[in-house]
């Protein structure tokens, strides 16, 4: 058996003021399964099997935030761009956090490959890791997400949302269409299908019929999604009628209800003028 289906390991994490409750095992050294509680440092990551050698550490440590370039800043969250080569240890340790959280990613020490872009809210202690998502800097695949985490302490507020439009934003930025890496978890996917649909359901509740053809190939530009995604989200939501060999996209009245429904819910967004990146070349 592979290391990612071994049992939960960790049974409790001390980070920064909150106390996380793990889900799946993480390759943390082996003694630190015989803890009651472990205690990372939320800024450098680093982690202590003892409250003692934590203090301590913390005594020391000045991170304030995220290594590497901050690429975004809003009032409400920033976003950093980290580097694995340049900022090994720092990614390794968000893989050993992540996984915690992550059922099947396997990735903890290769991060040299990889490009981390880490979300943090502010606070006058300094700028505290809500989540992140991973990125190969060659995907093969054309995929513009490796693996994406909110901490659990963050989740279900719309944060994951955040992360996956800012990675979309990116792909626009690069003039790519952009796809998450399969497979997804459970969570993943039902977040990625939440998203999907809002946004084609929004672009084409825009479309002025007279003028433009709302096409597949339409929406996958204006959100930097594969066509792939596109299809499928449409035929997810029924929206994709065939007549003869020609297809219509239709929004069924409930979807334009329920749309119209959460709209009215005040919901954060990036603002893609604030972001301040260029294509690593
Ligand atoms: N149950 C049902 N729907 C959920 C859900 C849950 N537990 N979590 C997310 N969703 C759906 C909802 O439609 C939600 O919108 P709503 O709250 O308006 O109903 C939408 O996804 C977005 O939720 P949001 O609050 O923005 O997401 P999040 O900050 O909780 O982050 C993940 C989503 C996937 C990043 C987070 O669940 C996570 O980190 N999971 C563990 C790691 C993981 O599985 N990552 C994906 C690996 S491929
Ligand atoms: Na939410």
């Amino acid at each position: 058996p592979t290391e990612v289906s071994r049992i939960r390991n960790i049974s409790k994490v001390q980070f920064g003021r909150h106390d996380l409750f793990p889900w799946y095992f993480s390759p943390y050294p082996e003694i630190f399964s015989q803890e009651d509680v472990i205690y990372i440092c939320e800024f450098c990551l680093g982690y202590y099997g003892d409250e003692f050698s934590f203090t301590r550490h913390r005594r020391k440590c000045n991170l304030q935030h995220p290594p590497g370039n901050e690429i975004y800043r809003d009032d409400y969250v920033s976003f950093f761009e980290i580097d694995g080569r340049r900022q090994r240890t720092w990614c390794r340790n968000l893989c050993l956090l992540s996984k915690m959280f992550l059922d099947h990613k396997t990735l903890y020490y290769d991060v040299d490959p990889f490009l981390f872009y880490v979300m943090a809210t502010p606070s006058d202690k300094g700028y505290h890791i809500v989540g992140y998502f991973s990125k190969e800097k060659e995907s093969a695949d054309g995929y513009n997400v490796a693996c994406i985490l909110t901490l659990p302490q963050y989740q279900r507020k719309g944060f994951g949302r955040l992360l996956i439009q800012f990675s979309y934003e990116l792909s626009r930025i690069e003039g790519k269409l952009g796809s998450p890496e399969k497979p997804l978890s459970d969570l993943g996917l039902l977040s990625y299908r939440q998203y999907w649909s809002e946004n084609i359901l929004d672009i084409l509740m825009g479309y002025n019929e007279k003028d433009e053809k709302a096409t597949i190939e339409a929406i996958s530009t204006a959100l930097a999604m594969t066509t792939q995604d596109v299809e499928h989200t449409l035929q997810a939501l029924r929206m994709q009628v065939y007549h003869r060999s020609d297809h219509k996209i239709v929004i069924p009245e409930k979807l334009i209800k329920q749309r119209e429904k959460s709209l009215q819910k005040q919901r954060r967004m990036i603002d893609p003028s604030r972001i301040q990146w260029k294509p690593p070349v």
